[in-house]
């Protein structure tokens, strides 16, 4: 369990004023200006030892990430660090609630990683559902600028850097990272093929980019400031840090919490979420990583830690660390359905085995919820999936493989039962 004294969002639970004076006297912001002076390559050295891993899904290594950017500019071409704020994978408000109650850290960890990275300016992309969230932003990145610690010349640094917000029309799509920079660059919000457009090759504007998530740029000042080997510390080996996760779904008290990254999840669940409604016994599976990701039966629940390397040997994954707990109650067959549905409606539609693939899982599941499919369209699903997985121009496709896939390597009596009784 996390101690009191090694969290790092102090105010999740938005008990506290979040104002820069109060935010101040939580610690944020502390000696910000010897940290904006750290060249470019500490910083990233520092983040590297920190083992810090991207909080938006993949989980790939920030530091390393960032020592893509280039050192130099080429043609004049600035660089650019983009912080994602999409949020819009069911199961998951961990980001809402850091925007709504620590928007300091979000800003103090925009500007350190964009010196990081050697950026000009750092855009903040927001959904546009989180309305009320872009207003306390925007009034603290105010407060920021007339601080000082904002614009030209920051406290005699000569180091000049901004901060724009910009919201989106509210897309699922758009938090895939090439889909927000077509977004923000006021085009469809459609993903781009990779290669070639990496984005720290050709990001925004055909500028060099960096698209972090908004919980990966809020811990770096606190990495900075407490030193690598202290976040390195909590967790385990190349899993580690504190980790904000969202409980919701049949426990009896639904809430986002930061914890030490690795906790076992029935100890996130029984300590911070009340419990399974009717106890643990209860529990019939647990999608632990936003909806994205494939379910767990509670048999492999009991034991597990909730970090990327943790779930991704049980064949799942950490995600958005949305953890969505379902009780006995649970209609598990029609609980991925909706799940389908949800995949073929953000479908951008621009790669075929997505677009008519999500559109084809869902129909097929939704004749499994009914019981009205042929037994053996069980295997011709898993095929399907298959077929869309890896084959398509962003993630969209694998994320709509995989519930599916997990319900039928871990419930498929289930489906069978179902079709049979008809
Ligand atoms: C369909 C789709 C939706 C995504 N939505 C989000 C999102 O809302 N927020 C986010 O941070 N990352 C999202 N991602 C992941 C981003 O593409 C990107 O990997 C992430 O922002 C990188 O940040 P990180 O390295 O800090 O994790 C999404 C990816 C896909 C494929
Ligand atoms: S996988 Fe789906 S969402 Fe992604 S680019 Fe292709 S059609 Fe669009």
């Amino acid at each position: 369990m996390l101690k009191k004294d090694d969290k790092i969002f102090t105010n999740l639970d938005g008990k506290m004023s979040f104002d820069i004076q109060s935010s101040i006297k939580r610690g944020i912001w502390h000696n910000y200006k010897d940290n904006l002076k750290k060249s470019p390559d500490n910083i990233i050295d520092e983040v590297k030892k920190s083992d810090l891993r991207g909080r938006g899904g993949a989980g790939f290594s920030t530091g390393m990430k960032w020592s893509f950017m280039p050192k130099e500019s080429k043609n004049g071409k600035p660089s650019y660090l983009i912080v994602n704020a999409d949020e819009s994978e069911p199961g998951t408000c961990k980001d809402r609630d850091i925007i709504r109650y620590e928007p300091h850290r979000v800003i103090e960890g925009s500007i350190l990683s964009g010196i990081a990275i050697r950026a000009k300016a750092t855009y903040i992309y927001i959904r546009g559902e989180y309305y009320s969230e872009y207003i306390i932003l925007q009034k603290a990145i105010d407060e920021v600028y007339e601080k000082g610690f904002l614009g030209k010349n920051i406290l005699g640094t000569g180091i000049n850097y901004d901060v724009y917000i910009h919201r989106g029309a509210g897309a699922y799509i758009c938090g895939e990272e090439t889909a927000l920079l077509n977004s923000l660059e006021g085009r469809k919000g459609m993903p781009r093929l990779k290669p070639p457009a990496f984005p720290a090759v050709i990001g925004a504007w055909g500028c060099p980019t960096t698209v972090n998530n908004i919980e990966t740029i809020a811990v770096v000042p606190e990495i900075l400031k407490r030193g690598a080997d202290w976040f390195a510390s909590i967790g385990r080996p190349k899993n580690t840090g504190t980790k904000v996760f969202c409980i919701s779904g049949h426990v009896n008290k639904p809430c986002n919490v930061e914890e030490s990254m690795s906790i076992p999840l029935k100890e996130l669940i029984e300590k911070h979420a009340g419990g399974v409604r009717s106890g643990w016994d209860n529990l019939l599976a647990v999608i632990p990583g936003g909806s994205s990701v494939p379910l767990i039966p509670k048999n492999i629940c009991e034991d597990m830690l909730m970090d990327f390397d943790s779930l991704k040997d049980a064949n799942t994954a950490l995600g958005t660390a949305g953890v969505i707990v379902m009780d006995k109650s649970t209609d598990i067959i029609e609980a991925i359905a909706n799940l389908s549905k949800f995949y073929m409606h953000e479908s951008c539609g621009q790669c075929t085995p997505c677009r008519e693939g999500t559109g084809w899982l869902y129909r097929m599941m939704d004749r499994m919820v009914k019981g009205d499919a042929k037994i053996e369209e069980i295997d011709t699903i898993i095929e399907l999936t298959k077929q869309i997985e890896g084959h398509t121009i962003c993630a969209l496709g694998d994320a709509a493989a995989w519930p599916i896939q997990g319900l039928v390597r871990h419930f498929r009596s289930e489906i069978e039962d179902r079709i049979n009784s008809k």
